[in-house]
């Protein structure tokens, strides 16, 4: 037990770390140094290590990405997210604003023009003060907790400051700073490993990490726009007035929005969002102007998904011209042979484009590009950038029509269009080496083996020195020949050993996956891997049984007997084996079916069992969870702090379980518990 002195200090050292992050990265005026800030959170972290009461919700350090997960369960909101209705002209933006005069027999009494932030929706919900939970927008009623993750982000508060209400729920949008993203992907090919392709994408796929450190470590950042469901707020007449209350209680709110009056002055905030597109440290996909006064707003109601007092302005896509210098090829990890733009360097969409993939000659000959060519390149998004259509005024002349090379550039074997396939492709095998390294770099990748480490950079050192000639090889590497390599020492060479040696026990279905066969990815190979539990009866398996199976049809039975014919890809096999590559699963635990036929909503917090491991160990004994209350719930479990699902499943007079009477039901069944 700590003492009263210790407890006196982690709430005096939560309370100066809160707010020092506040003036760090919602005000940018910090007033110590890092080294001073670091000395605090190191105190409190410490203390909370040694007296785990000390370490409550609302505490700092969990921003540090320490937070236990309860990742993903569903979470009904409370007030439903809507999406909003989008125009993309000025024209419609009139014709919006014309609407809503008529709805309201007068012009609205100020606009908000906000900035549409390209990141995801997020709700966040306090009581008194405290941050409970964050959760995904999900369909709008149901979203996913991302409480953890949520918690990882620097700009956004545990604690609220002033006097805060009992609930608050505020909606906002969760984003990657562009300086961030470039970081990031900087160390990324610094690493030998493929850039990310998008700050939106990214942030998306940070904030669905199973694991709050590795969110913890993308810098993501937010912007509340939106007061949502409140007990106790004071009321407000404006939208306006409701963010500067939420500014007050410390959250970050953005402070490019701008109330105004009259639709020209709307106009003017497009037209400066659209010229400024990407002058700020966050990217947008557009401008959102809602109706300021809640008077206003609720007069003007709502359609059956978004509300008519707002609108969002979507940005277009954005165009360039710049020349297309020459039209190179890829050979791909499957033997596809893909042509692609090389232009010169043009910044649109936000990033720098250098090239543009061509997809196949069909497409190249359709939009008749040339060498030499003045193009269109086009950027929307997360869209990867596009070659549009050539400036044919521009075109120089003798431009001649391209062809796809009769011979793979890299091997010098034959290239072929097979009848009615777009793709031409190499003939070359694992001879050709552009075909070898984008196997292997996939082999290594992280939805296949998974050998960390393993990057671009380093599987071409590997083949350049001939280390390698196939995936087999890399399981017996010598550390002696690897220490040769420059740049490389002891450490690294271990390192990367290590990781080759805990790859070589990856689930059958990592490895299926990783053989790249053609229309074998993740889900197939997790499929194949339940049914076949190894290799050989996966290979060995004729389509009758194959096609038998939920999920697998002719075409994926068609592709594995071809893969398989090919007397490379035996012997592959056989040289994993030979290397020690684990080839089987072992047989799953008879599961027992004590629970089949029961229905579970397990509710609040429990001490032994956290969601994810709740939910495992009904549905190991055969039973179902579910999120939400209903007449067909058999029992609803409920731990500390259990909300409105114990209300619901006390009014409709279910059976409630604690979590004494949750582990006995696991031990000796239903019987037990008096269910059934
Ligand atoms: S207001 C009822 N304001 O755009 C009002 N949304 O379809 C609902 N978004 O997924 C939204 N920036 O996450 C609002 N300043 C902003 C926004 C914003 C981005 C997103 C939001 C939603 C989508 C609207």
């Amino acid at each position: 037990m700590a003492t009263a002195d210790q407890a006196r200090r982690a709430a005096e050292l939560k309370a100066l770390v809160t707010d020092h992050n506040y003036r760090y990265h919602v005000l940018a005026d910090p007033v110590v140094s890092d080294a001073e800030y670091d000395a605090l959170i190191r105190e409190l972290i410490a203390l909370e290590a040694s007296y785990p009461e000390l370490a409550t919700p609302d505490s700092p350090t969990l921003q540090v990405g320490s937070g236990i997960s309860d990742i993903f369960a569903p979470v009904q909101h409370v007030e439903r997210l809507m999406s909003l209705d989008n125009v993309d002209s000025l024209a419609s933006l009139e014709a919006w604003r014309d609407r809503l005069v008529r709805a309201l027999g007068r012009e609205p009494d100020g606009y908000m023009c906000e900035m549409k932030i390209d990141g995801l929706a997020v709700s966040i919900t306090y009581r008194s003060g405290v941050l409970v939970q964050g959760a995904t927008r999900g369909d709008g009623t149901t979203g996913e907790d991302i409480t953890a993750n949520v918690r990882t982000i620097h700009t956004i508060p545990h604690q609220l400051r002033n006097v805060a209400p009992e609930v608050l729920e505020v909606r906002g949008e969760i984003y990657m700073p562009v300086s961030a993203f470039a970081e990031l992907n900087r160390r990324q090919m610094e690493a030998g490993e493929k850039p990310y392709v998008n700050p939106r994408n990214t942030a998306a796929g940070s904030v669905r990490q199973k694991d709050p450190n590795k969110t913890a470590q993308r810098n993501l950042s937010i912007w509340i726009y939106q007061l949502g469901h409140n007990v106790g707020a004071p009321g407000f007449a404006s939208h306006s007035e409701s963010l500067e209350y939420l500014a007050d209680l410390g959250l970050p709110i953005n402070p490019d929005s701008r109330r105004v009056d009259g639709i020209d002055a709307v106009e003017d905030y497009v037209r400066d969002a659209l010229k400024r597109r990407h002058d700020r440290d966050y990217e947008i996909d557009g401008v959102v102007v809602k109706a300021d006064q809640l008077a206003d707003q609720q007069a003007a109601g709502y359609t059956a998904k978004a509300p008519r007092w707002a609108i969002a302005y979507k940005l277009p896509p954005e165009e360039k011209t710049t020349v297309l210098t020459d039209i190179q090829i890829n050979v791909g990890r499957t033997g596809a042979v893909t042509p692609y733009a090389v232009l010169e360097p043009v910044f649109v969409g936000g990033v720098t484009v250098t090239s543009a993939t061509l997809h196949n000659e069909g497409e190249l000959q359709r939009k008749d590009l040339r060498i030499g060519d003045t193009v269109i390149v086009r950027r929307a998004g997360d869209v990867i950038p596009e070659v549009v259509a050539p400036v044919i005024e521009k075109r120089p002349k003798g431009a001649a029509v391209w062809h796809m090379p009769k011979r793979c550039p890299f091997c010098g074997n034959e290239i072929v269009l097979a009848d009615g396939e777009a793709k031409a492709r190499c003939s070359g095998g694992f001879e050709c080496p552009s075909r070898l390294r984008e196997y292997l770099f996939h082999f290594a990748s992280r939805g296949a083996m998974d050998i960390e480490g393993l990057g671009y950079k380093t599987v071409d050192a590997l083949l350049s020195h001939g280390f390698i000639s196939d995936p087999g090889d890399i399981f017996a590497l010598e550390p002696a020949r690897l220490l040769d390599l420059e740049g490389w020492g002891e450490i690294s060479v271990n390192n990367l050993l290590r990781a080759i040696e805990s790859a070589k026990d990856r689930p059958l279905a990592r490895l299926l996956t990783a053989l790249g066969i053609r229309m074998i990815g993740g889900t197939v190979a997790r499929t194949l891997a339940a049914n076949f539990l190894n290799i050989d009866a996966i290979l060995d398996a004729t389509p009758e049984q194959l096609e038998a199976i939920d999920g697998i049809g002719p075409e994926i039975s068609r592709s594995l007997a071809e893969w398989y014919t090919d007397d490379a890809n035996r012997l592959l096999v056989e040289k994993l084996k030979a290397v020690g590559v684990r080839v089987a699963d072992p047989e799953p635990e008879s599961k027992g079916d004590a629970l089949t036929g029961l229905t579970f909503v397990i509710t609040g917090t429990l001490d032994d069992f956290s969601r994810d491991s709740a939910k495992a160990a009904v549905e190991d004994l055969g039973g179902k969870v579910v999120g939400s209350v209903s007449g067909k719930t058999s029992a609803l479990v409920a731990g500390e702090s259990a909300g409105s699902k114990l209300a619901k499943a006390e009014s409709l007079g279910l059976r409630v379980l604690n979590e004494q009477e949750f582990k006995q039901l696991l031990a000796d069944g239903p019987d037990a518990v008096g269910l059934n």
